[in-house]
């Protein structure tokens, strides 16, 4: 072999081998295109994300993985897939990732929604237990939250006629009830710090504009020119937590009657006292509280918004949601918790609203804690890991041809009885799946049965509904719309 031909074959085994590790790499799920040197798929998910995600389930399978900056992340596609890692695999699934935004909070990992291991077990058992002594999922949490709703119908009220942006109000009103539960205390909707807070709870889940990617690579926070908006992103949170801070502060001196903080640090003194081996800290609850904060506004006003707006759209199911709530309930009184049973249809409705916004896409992100095995394929350990709720919500196989229009009948069996498929993973499935799942669902009925039995929504401009379009962050939240608000009574 003479030295050209020599290097013409190194030549020829350098690109194989560089072709065939870029492109199906050992054990890995596979890629769905190939990725660039160093930065890996990350500008491949700048746009479009959730059509190019469906687009390679049907081009890949259940499962493949993106390259993001030097971490592998694998996609989860699919209700079998879902259910057999995060349910049946949950050991391996459970955990989460050291993000960016973690280190941001200066309190990386501590906490529930962003722990993992011995701190994420006991913080969720303890949070549980403290919401359970609150009355989650019985009377006393769903008289706080009537409570909550009655103002926030008095203050629509003041906007009947004329074109009013309602997500601000709700946002407000909803952080209320995690407020109450968290400080025992609400806050007027004219409180200046209340505002402030609740506009930055607002951008926080804005802001992420590239749905959280650049989350996951660090080296993006050294780009110049603030590219990702992560210096303005690192301040917001900063001073969330500062605000959050001084209601910490205010319920030590134990006057603000049942609170989760002090319940939290009641626990936490007893447990060190009794030389139990804790995770309770002082930065735990302060990241707690974050948590909650955050997770237990944004979802649930997020839903309310587009309820509204598919109303908008469907004036037939407003109607049937108001000629049901007039039949069982009437427009005399206000309909509680023991209505929810006869409210079929609003229930279905509701169902409907969270399958078809799909708001929480791509859940949160999982990670696994050592290297784990699934259908074939290794995912190396610290991958980060989506399970994808729409690839569930939103597939026409589960749902039939009609599943991308709004059908609350889906929801409604032969005999006029609430379905509830499992395949309705809104709240995610498996031991990370949603702490306040039935908060929301209380929540969710109580202002929604108030609102449309009090009022009417229709377009600005009649027959004109405000796009479904919305911004994708952590969730996916309705682009600002306004509506106008007619009184029923
Ligand atoms: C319609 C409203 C809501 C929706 C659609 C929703 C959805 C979700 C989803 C998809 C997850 C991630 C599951 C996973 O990691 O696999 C989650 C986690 C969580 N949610 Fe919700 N949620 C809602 C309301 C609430 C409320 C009201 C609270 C109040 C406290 C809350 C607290 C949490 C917490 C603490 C976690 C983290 C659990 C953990 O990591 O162990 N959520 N939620």
């Amino acid at each position: 072999m003479d030295l050209l031909t020599g290097a013409i074959i190194s030549a020829i085994i350098v690109l194989f081998v560089y072709f065939w590790f870029s492109k199906n790499t050992g054990h890995l799920p596979p890629y769905p295109v190939r990725p660039l040197p160093i930065v890996g798929h990350l500008f491949v998910l700048v746009s479009d994300q959730r059509s190019k995600f469906k687009k390679w389930r049907e081009q890949c399978g259940d499962i493949f993985s993106l390259q993001l900056g030097s971490r592998v992340l694998v996609v989860l596609n699919g209700y079998d897939l879902i259910i057999e890692a995060l349910v049946h695999k949950a050991e391996d699934f459970s955990d989460r990732p050291l993000t960016v935004v973690e280190n941001m909070t200066g309190l990386p990992q501590a906490g529930v929604v962003a722990s993992s291991g011995r701190t994420w077990r006991e913080h969720r058992s303890v949070s549980l237990q403290i919401l359970r002594n609150f009355g989650l999922g019985k009377n006393i949490l769903a008289e706080r939250i009537q409570e909550e709703v009655s103002f926030y119908i008095n203050s629509m009220s003041e906007c009947l006629g004329r074109p009013t942006d309602i997500k601000m109000m709700t946002t407000m009103s909803v952080s209320n009830i995690i407020c109450s539960v968290m400080f025992g205390q609400r806050f007027d909707y004219t409180d200046q710090s209340f505002i402030k807070i609740t506009l930055l709870l607002e951008n926080f889940f804005r802001t992420f504009e590239m749905n959280g990617i650049i989350n996951f690579v660090p080296f993006l926070r050294y780009l110049p020119g603030d590219l990702f908006h992560l210096k303005k992103f690192k301040e917001d949170i900063q001073e969330m937590l500062r605000l959050l801070d001084i209601l910490i502060e205010e319920c030590r001196d134990g006057n603000k009657g049942d609170n989760l903080v002090t319940e939290y640090l009641q626990e936490m003194n007893k447990r060190k006292e009794n030389g139990a081996d804790t995770t309770m800290s002082e930065n735990d609850l302060k990241r707690l509280v974050f948590d909650f904060f955050n997770a237990g506004t944004e979802p649930t006003s997020t839903t309310i918004d587009w309820f509204v707006l598919y109303m908008l759209h469907h004036p037939d199911v407003q109607k049937k949601v108001f000629d049901e709530i007039n039949e069982h309930v009437g427009t005399e009184r206000e309909p509680n918790m023991r209505d929810k049973q006869n409210l079929t249809y609003l229930n279905a409705a509701i169902m409907e609203t969270q399958r078809l916004a799909s708001i929480a896409p791509y859940s949160l992100v999982h990670t696994c804690p050592r290297d784990v095995n699934i259908r074939g394929y290794t995912i190396p350990k610290g991958a980060y890991i989506t399970p994808s709720l729409d690839s569930v919500l939103l597939d026409a196989k589960i749902w039939g041809n009609d599943v991308m229009s709004f059908r609350p009948e889906r929801f409604i069996d032969q005999e006029g009885k609430l379905l509830t498929p499992e395949q309705f993973v809104s709240f995610g499935v498996g031991k990370r799946d949603c702490l306040g799942e039935s908060m929301a669902k209380t929540e969710l009925f109580l202002y929604l049965s108030n609102m449309f039995q009090k009022f009417e929504f229709r377009p600005t401009e009649q027959g004109n509904p405000p796009p479904l379009k919305y911004n994708l962050g952590v969730t996916a939240v309705p682009l600002p719309y306004r509506v106008r608000i007619v009184s029923r009574i």
